[in-house]
C-alpha cells in the first residue's frame, strides 16, 4: 500500500517502512520485565481505582473481549497497548490463573502496569516498548514463539495522553506542540512541532490528506507555510486549532459556533505521523502471530478443507489456538488490520484479484508463492462494530472497530 510508505524517508527518523526492518532502540530502561511467582487474583477491575491527578482511560469492547477470548488458568497474554490496564483487568476478573505482559510505549502506562502488577502478586508483566521492538524482547526474555494465548491492540491514544495538555495531543487545551506517545523516554523522536515548523508544503499536505484524511490539507498547508513566513512559529496546539478553524469556516469563529472537524483530522494525521502509528501497527501484525500458539490439529484441518471452510468453521472457533484482537478508531487502522488478517498483499492496492504476479502466464509461481496466496495465516472470528452509547461517551468521529482472529497457520 504505497500511501503507507510515503513518509518513511520525510525526516530520516521516521523510518520504519513495510519492506525494511525497524531499528531497535537502546532498552536499558526496561527494568521490569520479570516473572513472579504469581497467586490468583480474584478481585473484580475498577477503572477508577488509581490516583485521580490522571484520568483513567476507560476502555471500550471488555467483555466482548473476554468472552472471545475465553482465558483458562495457566495461559499467558500480551496486552500490547495497556494504557491504564483496562483491559488486561477485564482479563484477569476472569478469576483465571492467567499472566499478562502490560506493553506500552508510554512511560505513564508502563507505571500503571507496575502498580497492577503489585497488586496482582506479579500476574502482570510490565513493558516499556513499542510494537516494533516486541519481537526481540520477547526472544530476549525467553519468551518461545507459540507460547501466547492472545494479544490485544487497542489503537490509537489513551484518555491520559489526551488529557495532558503538556502532552499536545489534545487542541481542547492550551499546550505545546509535541504528541510524542513515548514522552520524553525517547528523546530522539520527532514533536509535531518539528512538523509544523519544518517541512515544506507538500509534505505537511501529505500528512494532513493521507494520515488526516482531509480534503483541505493543501489549503491547511499553504496556511501553515505563511504563517510561518509572517509570525514565524506555530507553537501550541490552540495556535494550531485556531488557524485550521479559521480556514475550514472561512471567517473568524465564536467558541460556539466551532465545528472542530478539520482540527480532528489534521490532529489526527500529525499523531500518526509523529509516532509512526502504521507502520508500527503494520510491524506488531506482521511479527506477532508468531508468538501466538498455534494448534497443529486445527491447521491441517484448515489445509485439508480449504474448499469447504464452512464445514470446519465450528472447529476452528473451538481450537485452541492463540486470538488476536485488534480495535481501531480510524479507517487506516482497520484498513491495515483487515488486510493483514485476509491475507491482502500490503504493498500493493487492493483489490479482489490474485496479485498480477500470479495472472502472467510467462511466471510460474513457486510453491512458496502459492502457498502464500492459497493459505491465509488467520481465520477470522468477529468483527464488532463499538455501540451508539460508546461513540457518544467517547466523541468518536469514526466508530471503532474491534476484529478477532485465531492463528491457523
Ligand atoms: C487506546 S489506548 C489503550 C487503552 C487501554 N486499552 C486501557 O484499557 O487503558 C492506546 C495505548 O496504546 C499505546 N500505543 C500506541 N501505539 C503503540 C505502539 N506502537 N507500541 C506500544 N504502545 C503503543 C499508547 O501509548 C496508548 O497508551
Amino acid at each position: 500500500m504505497t500511501t503507507f510508505k510515503l513518509f518513511s524517508n520525510l525526516f530520516g527518523v521516521n523510518c520504519l517502512s513495510f519492506n525494511c526492518f525497524p531499528r531497535i532502540g537502546n532498552l536499558s530502561t526496561l527494568s521490569g520485565f520479570r516473572f513472579y511467582s504469581n497467586q490468583l487474583a480474584k478481585r473484580p477491575f475498577d477503572f477508577d481505582e488509581d490516583e485521580q491527578s490522571f484520568p483513567c482511560h476507560v476502555p471500550i469492547m471488555c467483555n466482548e473481549l473476554v468472552e472471545l477470548f475465553n482465558p483458562q488458568d495457566g495461559q499467558l497474554f500480551i496486552d500490547m497497548t495497556f494504557g491504564s490496564g483496562g483491559h488486561s483487568k477485564a482479563l484477569l476478573a476472569s478469576g483465571k490463573d492467567i499472566k499478562i505482559i502490560g506493553m506500552d510505549r508510554d512511560p505513564l502506562a508502563y507505571k500503571y502496569a507496575h502498580r497492577l502488577a503489585e497488586k496482582t502478586n506479579g500476574q502482570v508483566i510490565p513493558l516499556l516498548a513499542k510494537f516494533s521492538q516486541l519481537p526481540g524482547l520477547l526472544d530476549k526474555h525467553g519468551i518461545q514463539k507459540g507460547s501466547i494465548q492472545g494479544i490485544i491492540m487497542d489503537l490509537g491514544a489513551s484518555a491520559m495522553q489526551m488529557a495532558d495538555p503538556s502532552r499536545g495531543f489534545s487542541f481542547n487545551s492550551e499546550g505545546p506542540l509535541d504528541m510524542r506517545m513515548d514522552g520524553k523516554y525517547c528523546n530522539v523522536s520527532i514533536t509535531a512541532d518539528d512538523v509544523i515548523n519544518s517541512l515544506d508544503v507538500k509534505d505537511l499536505t501529505k500528512i494532513f490528506k493521507i494520515y488526516g484524511c482531509e480534503k483541505l490539507a493543501a489549503k491547511y498547508a499553504n496556511a501553515i507555510i505563511d504563517c510561518r513566513v509572517m509570525m514565524k512559529r506555530i507553537s501550541s496546539t490552540i495556535e494550531l486549532a485556531n488557524l485550521i478553524d479559521s480556514l475550514a469556516s472561512g471567517h473568524v469563529i465564536e467558541d460556539v459556533e466551532r465545528d472542530r472537524t478539520s482540527a480532528t483530522r489534521v490532529f489526527q494525521g500529525l499523531r500518526i505521523f509523529v509516532n509512526n502509528e502504521l507502520n508500527e501497527l503494520n510491524y506488531g501484525l506482521k511479527k506477532m502471530r508468531d508468538y501466538l500458539f498455534r494448534d497443529d490439529k486445527v491447521t491441517q484441518l484448515y489445509k485439508n478443507n480449504l474448499d469447504n471452510m464452512k464445514a470446519i468453521k465450528d472447529e476452528i472457533r473451538a481450537s485452541t489456538s492463540g486470538k488476536l484482537a485488534v480495535i481501531s478508531y480510524n479507517r487506516l487502522e482497520d484498513t491495515l488490520t483487515k488486510r493483514h488478517l485476509q491475507g491482502t498483499d500490503i504493498d500493493n492496492p487492493l483489490t479482489h484479484q490474485p496479485p498480477q504476479l500470479f495472472n502472467s502466464r510467462l511466471h510460474k509461481p513457486t510453491d512458496q508463492q502459492m502457498e502464500r496466496i492459497v493459505f491465509k495465516k488467520w481465520f477470522s472470528l468477529s468483527k464488532i462494530a463499538s455501540s451508539q452509547q460508546e461513540i457518544e461517551q467517547k466523541s468518536l468521529t469514526y466508530p471503532a472497530k474491534l476484529r478477532v482472529a485465531i492463528r491457523v497457520l
